[in-house]
This record gives structure tokens, C-alpha cells and sequence, in this order.
């Protein structure tokens, strides 16, 4: 631990922290745009400067380490101060730079009420500027459909880029020019393929990246928030619902460490599209071979007709993916009524209730999956059907000493990996130790087995889940303190 002063508080902190981090734990609040949690640094707005005593001008708070503050000439801890008059002036004096160029036009920004610009020139700025001249002005980019852009707003913080390039491993923005020719821009304007892409949004500190698809459609102090639960993959991410009145707005990501950090897919985020438009309102019923438009209590009394002249036992139900258990126990009770059992759910064939849970869970857990150093992927592309669990792969791929083997169909995931094979053969080939990943496997401390859905919802997928399983037991992915055997559901 280091000892620091800050703010006249002595505090001890870990030496990795940088300075920022340091004065965030002594409770000082620090301004910042270019500073994520989650991404590498940048020190590019100078937003967060602070004094260390001693020092002849303010220091980039997040760019500087704790470790390398200099003790007092006595020895004693390095002192910080985030409220000195110097610092005042310096982030006066930042807030007034960063303004010279943005365009001041909050009025018709989808960002405002939200804007970290707007708050912290609130927060930190000075009401005039002495800026004459004419501003920049930048022509916006084409990003796709979901993205829009507004760059004479982007204050060049570069959040986008590192997002792009060690969160989404979709390096697709950059910028060209140099000062204040600098523009945020993808390789020849092409549209943005990533499945995080909505996250930009997020993380854009300015109105320069909003929706486009909620581009003018509301304020955010209009909004009720309802905390909920994502069911767009099977991974459960937190999010928060705005609702205007009866109608869902736009879905943001919460906070959840354990299973989603702060991210969203962009089904998740988009799929408020798909509960406002092309729904199913109104029912139709078949006459002569010809639909015609009826009202609810029609449709259901021809379903009940037609119900009651067929024989129950002929009568099925499927329950889909995203029917909730009352409703299906509803279902299975109208089926009896009618004498009926047949009553069947998508998927799930493979697993077998006799075996327990573990045996249809992913036990290593989302964020357990840090703790690995091997991984088999078996019959599943994460990027695909859990976009936010594949970012977490690639975090921990990102910090070296993670090797991945995939069974199943070649994709681009975002890392590298062994294609082992794509047939069940392979499977049994690394059971019997054939293939130089099954040594990988068993010289990692956590291995995980990962078997998804590609695998388990084949006409053999008990098969291949039980040998999984035993390949999960025999390299040791499964033992006290480790459970590495996962199954990652689609749904
Ligand atoms: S577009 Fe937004 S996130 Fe990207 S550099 Fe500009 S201000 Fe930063
Ligand atoms: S937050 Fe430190 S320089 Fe931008």
C-alpha cells in the first residue's frame, strides 16, 4: 500500500492505483471525459488535472500512478490537492479549450440532460469565453444504422476508438488528421459491424455518438426507469427500461460486475423496435380460404369451436423461448383440460433433470470465467449468441495466458484460437488425448469446457453433452473449489 495525502486526508492505497483512483477513494470527485474504468488510458482531455504539492504545474490525474508521486523532503507521504485554486484555474481553463470548438447547440442534442459536457461545465467551467474566431465545423460520419453521428460535437477523447479496439475487438474507428484536423471517423465511412456497437453510445461523453433510432424522441427527465432483466440471449444482462407513458423508449444497460459490467448487445438495446412496430394487433380468422380481420372475443370463440371438435389427444402446444413459467403451467393446465400432455418446449432435449443442475448450467459463472487460463468452446459462437459474455472472453484473453480451443464452426470471435475440429470425432480425439489441446487443458489450474447450443440441440446432443462432461471430469475442469463444465444456453 502507499500512503498519500489528499485533501489534507491521509490515505493508503494500492501502488497500481493511479492518482485518480486514489483521490476517488479519498471521496474527492474528479472530472473527466477521456478516463473509463474499463478502457486503457488515453490522458487526452486533461479534464481530470490535480496538484501534487511540489509539482510545478497540475498532473493528468489519470494518467499518473500513485507510485510514481515523489515523497515530501522529510520523507513524508506525497500530498494531493483537487480543490487548490490551481486546480480551479487549470479545469477553468481546460472547460474553456474544450468549448472554443464544441457548437453549443444542446438545445437540439440528444445528449442533453445527459451530457458529461454539459454537467461538468456546470460543474467546473466559467460562463464566458474568449474565443472570437469561428469554430471548427467537421462533417458527420456515415456509422450505420445504429450510430449517429454529430462530430462537430466530439471533443476527441478517443473513448470510442478504445472501446472499439479492446472491448468490442471490432477495431473499426480512428482518427485521421492531426490538431485540430483530427477527425473520429471509420475506415472509408463504412458502416460499424460490431454487436457492441450501441455501447459507443454509452460511452461517447458528448452528444457526438447518440441512436439514430431514438434520434428526437425524447428527453431524459420525460422518462420513467424500470430496472429489469435482458431475455434477448440467455445471459441476463441488467437493464433499465425508459418508458414514456405506456410506450418503452429506449433500453440501457445497469451495472452488474457479475454477469454484464456495462455493457449491452444490440439486440438488447434495439429490440424497443421491435415492441413498437409489427406487432401482432389485431386478430385474424380464415373464412372460405380468405382472412378476415375480427375482433379478440370472435377469434377466441372460433379457437374454442374449432378446440372443442377435435380430439385432445390430437391437440399439441409449443411454449417458445420466451414464454414464462406461469404461462406455460397455464398452458399445461388447458391442455389437460382437454386431456391433452402433449405439450413440448424449444430446445432442452438434451439435458436430462436426473443429472442436476450443474449438469445444464454454466458453473464457472460469467465473471468466473476471469479466473480460467483454458478454454474448449464446443458447438457454440459466443459473438453471436452472447455477444456481452464473448467481450468477457476476450478481456480475459486480452490479459494473456488464455489459451482457446473451438469445436464447431470457424467464425471470427474476436480472439485467437485453436480450430480443433468441427465433428463429434474431435471431440473423442481429445478425450483419448490425440490432440495437443487436450495437454493444454489438463495443465491449466481452470480449464473451462464450454458446450453450446450448436451442440446440445443436435439429434445427438445428450451424447455429445455427456462426453463433454466426462472430458470435463477426466482433464480435472471439474474439482473442489472449480467447477469449469459450463453450458451456455442460447435463450
Ligand atoms: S465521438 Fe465521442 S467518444 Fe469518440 S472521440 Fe469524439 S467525443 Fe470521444
Ligand atoms: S480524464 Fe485524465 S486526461 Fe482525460
Amino acid at each position: 500500500m502507499t500512503k498519500l495525502i489528499i485533501d489534507g486526508k491521509e490515505i493508503d492505497v494500492p501502488p497500481e492505483y493511479t492518482l485518480l483512483q486514489a483521490c476517488e477513494a479519498a471521496g474527492a470527485e474528479i472530472p473527466r471525459f477521456c478516463y473509463h474504468e474499463r478502457l486503457s488510458i488515453a490522458g487526452n482531455c486533461r479534464m481530470c488535472l490535480v496538484e501534487v504539492k511540489g509539482g510545478p504545474k497540475p498532473v493528468a490525474s489519470c494518467a499518473w500512478g500513485v507510485r510514481d508521486c515523489r515523497p515530501g523532503p522529510k520523507g513524508e507521504p506525497p500530498e494531493i490537492s483537487t480543490k487548490s485554486p490551481m486546480v480551479k484555474k487549470a479545469r477553468e481553463g481546460v472547460m474553456e479549450f474544450l468549448l472554443i470548438n464544441h457548437p453549443l447547440d444542446c438545445p437540439i442534442c440528444d445528449q442533453g440532460g445527459e451530457c458529461d459536457l454539459q454537467d461538468q461545465a456546470m460543474g467546473y467551467g466559467v460562463d464566458t469565453s474568449r474565443f472570437a474566431e469561428n469554430k471548427r465545423a467537421v462533417e458527420d460520419k456515415y456509422l450505420g444504422a445504429l450510430v449517429k453521428t454529430s462530430m462537430t460535437r466530439c471533443i476527441q477523447c478517443t473513448r470510442c476508438i478504445r472501446f472499439s479496439a479492446e472491448v468490442a475487438g471490432a477495431p473499426e474507428m480512428g482518427a485521421t488528421g492531426r490538431g485540430e484536423d483530427m477527425e473520429i471517423t471509420t475506415y472509408l465511412e463504412h458502416a460499424l459491424t460490431s454487436e457492441l456497437q450501441g455501447n459507443l453510445v454509452d460511452i461517447c461523453p458528448v452528444g457526438a455518438l447518440t441512436s439514430k433510432p431514438y434520434a428526437f424522441a425524447a428527453r431524459p427527465w420525460e422518462l420513467g426507469k424500470t430496472q429489469s432483466i435482458d431475455v434477448m440471449d440467455g445471459l441476463g444482462s441488467a437493464i433499465r427500461v425508459d418508458t414514456r407513458g405506456r410506450e418503452v423508449m429506449r433500453i440501457l444497460p445497469r451495472i452488474n460486475e457479475a454477469v454484464n459490467e456495462e455493457w449491452i448487445s444490440d439486440k438488447t438495446r434495439h429490440v424497443v423496435d421491435g415492441l413498437r412496430t409489427q406487432r401482432l394487433d389485431r386478430p385474424y380468422i380464415r373464412e372460405a380460404g380468405k382472412l378476415r380481420a375480427a375482433s379478440w372475443t370472435e377469434a377466441f370463440a372460433a379457437i374454442a369451436a374449432k378446440a372443442a371438435r377435435t380430439d385432445g389427444k390430437r391437440i399439441g402446444a409449443i411454449a417458445g423461448d420466451l414464454a414464462g413459467v406461469e404461462e406455460m403451467f397455464a398452458l399445461k393446465d388447458l391442455l389437460a383440460k382437454y386431456g391433452s400432455t402433449n405439450l413440448a418446449v424449444q430446445g432442452g432435449d438434451a439435458f436430462d433433470p436426473k443429472l442436476g443442475r450443474g449438469a445444464y448450467v454454466f458453473n464457472p459463472t460469467i465473471a468466473g470465467i476471469e479466473q480460467a487460463d483454458a478454454l474448449l468452446i464446443i458447438g457454440a459462437n459466443p459473438r453471436k449468441e452472447a455477444a456481452v459474455f464473448n467481450a468477457r472472453i476476450r478481456k480475459r484473453w486480452r490479459a494473456g495466458g488464455f489459451k482457446i480451443g473451438l469445436i464447431g464452426a470457424k467464425a471470427d470471435l474476436t480472439y485467437d484460437y485453436d480450430h480443433i475440429g468441427a465433428g463429434t470425432e474431435t471431440l473423442g480425439e481429445l478425450a483419448a488425448g490425440k490432440h495437443s489441446f487436450s495437454d493444454v487443458l489438463k495443465n491449466a489450474k481452470n480449464p473451462v469446457i464450454l458446450v453450446g447450443a450448436g451442440a446440445t440441440s443436435r439429434h445427438d446432443g445428450a451424447a455429445i453433452l455427456a462426453a463433454a462432461a466426462k472430458l470435463a471430469l477426466d482433464v480435472g475442469a471439474v474439482k473442489d473449489g472449480w467447477n469449469g463444465f459450463g453450458v451456455l444456453h442460447e435463450t
